[in-house]
């Protein structure tokens, strides 16, 4: 709305105009020209200032209009639905909310989830009853489908405190939800393929035990010994991993490592490893062969490659006095050290045929003067001796015949 300010020469003309009346009335009433100039600069001050007056109504008529269509334009285009409503009855909608859902009374309601369409009832009816304002997420249909908001409910008081209405904003979280549902196929998707994965691994490592058994049962034909002798290291082997916190992958490796550990001996003739009486040095020699034998095997199948250390260097010793390779200290690796302590527990307790086995106790004290003149490692024997003392030891089975002490 404009204005047309009432100009200087507008009040001077109206100043000469009533100077004029004036002085027409002082001429023919025979007064004074002073009169007369007085009252036409009177009345034209008179009519300035109620001018005055009115033009500064109607500049703040104008300015409240402008502004209350200025603040309707934002409020209509704001990103967000928007609506005021009031014991069920919608007073307002913004221009956004009324292009998605209509301003008729009771749109909004017949368009809501019914649980949410409830939740909202109760929600409305509360922040009315306890001027309490609410939050929430309601799913509304639309032209194009589901549309999904978070609605941010506040009651509006008066100056008294007086329930007005309650002012409800809506942010279309659409693509959100959407893109959260993708990512939670997704997961699902993943999940399921990771329970194939799991159910098929699990399918190799039963194919992959069979196998170990099959290998150990192989050596047991030839040397009944082995077959107790590895199983008791497996599980010596496996509670000293325990002991000292070893990986899950760790404990496997020494579990099928220490099973297998002598698998190489199936490679060594059997008048050599089922020979009763004592070994030549040649003969020796050849024994010591099982653990290149072994590693050799071992080497052909992948999920055995980890545990070819355990099988080629479980007879050698930190000082460098063992075989095949001679290694020293640091570069056996340290599960084929603690194979390599189990393997001498067990077999320095186990019968033999041409000796009884000593005791847990006695074994351990000679194993604790190859531990201090650094033969074995410290740690898994430290480790073997407290499992041992805290298990005890595993029972020979009956039956079982020592043919060589490999
Ligand atoms: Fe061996």
């Amino acid at each position: 709305m404009s204005l047309k300010l009432p100009s200087t020469r507008r009040f001077v003309l109206m100043g000469l105009a009533f100077a004029t009346i004036g002085g027409g009335l002082s001429i023919y009433l025979d007064g004074p020209w002073v009169i007369v100039v007085l009252f036409g600069l009177v009345m034209t001050m008179l009519l300035s200032a109620v001018l005055q007056k009115e033009h500064d109504l109607i500049v703040a008529i104008d300015e409240h209009t402008q502004a209350k269509q200025e603040y309707r334009a934002m409020v209509g285009q704001l990103p967000i639905g928007l609506f005021a409503i009031r014991g069920g009855k919608v007073l307002f909608t913004n221009e956004n909310w009324t292009k998605s859902h209509g301003d008729e009374e009771g749109g909004l309601f017949e368009r809501l989830n019914a649980l949410d369409r409830e939740q909202l009832v109760v929600a409305l009816e509360r922040a009315e009853s306890d001027l309490l304002p609410f939050s929430m997420t309601l799913r509304a249909n639309a032209i194009v489908g589901t549309v999904h908001y978070e609605a941010y409910g506040s009651p509006v008081t008066d100056s008294e405190g007086k329930l007005r209405h309650v002012l409800v904003f809506c942010v279309d979280v659409t693509p959100f939800v959407k893109a959260k549902n993708e990512v939670s196929r997704k997961h699902r998707e993943v999940d399921e393929k990771n329970y194939q994965l799991n159910a098929a691994l699990r399918q190799v490592e039963r194919s992959l035990e069979t196998m170990v058994v099959t290998m150990v049962r192989a050596v047991e034909v030839k040397d009944p010994y082995t077959a107790g002798h590895s199983s008791r290291v497996r599980q010596y082997s496996v509670w000293i991993g325990e002991q000292l916190g070893l990986s899950p992958y760790e404990l496997r490796i020494l579990s099928y490592g220490a099973l297998i550990h002598d698998v190489g001996k199936i490679g060594i003739p059997d008048d050599i490893l089922l020979k009763p009486s004592m070994l030549s040095p040649m003969e020796y020699e050849v024994i010591k062969l099982h653990t290149i034998h072994g590693a050799n095997i071992v080497a052909d199948i992948d999920f055995f490659r980890d545990c070819v250390p355990i099988v080629r260097w479980h007879h050698e010793r930190l000082d460098g006095s063992g075989y095949p390779d001679a290694l020293v200290g640091d570069d056996i690796p340290f599960l084929a050290r603690v194979v390599a302590v189990t393997d001498v527990f067990d077999a320095m307790t186990s019968n033999r045929s041409y000796r009884q086995p000593v005791s847990c106790k006695e074994a351990l004290e000679i194993m604790s003067q190859d531990v201090a003149s650094g033969r074995l490692d410290a740690i898994a024997f430290d480790a073997l001796r407290s499992v041992v003392a805290e298990r005890g030891m595993i029972p020979q089975i009956d039956g079982e015949v020592d043919r060589r002490a490999a």
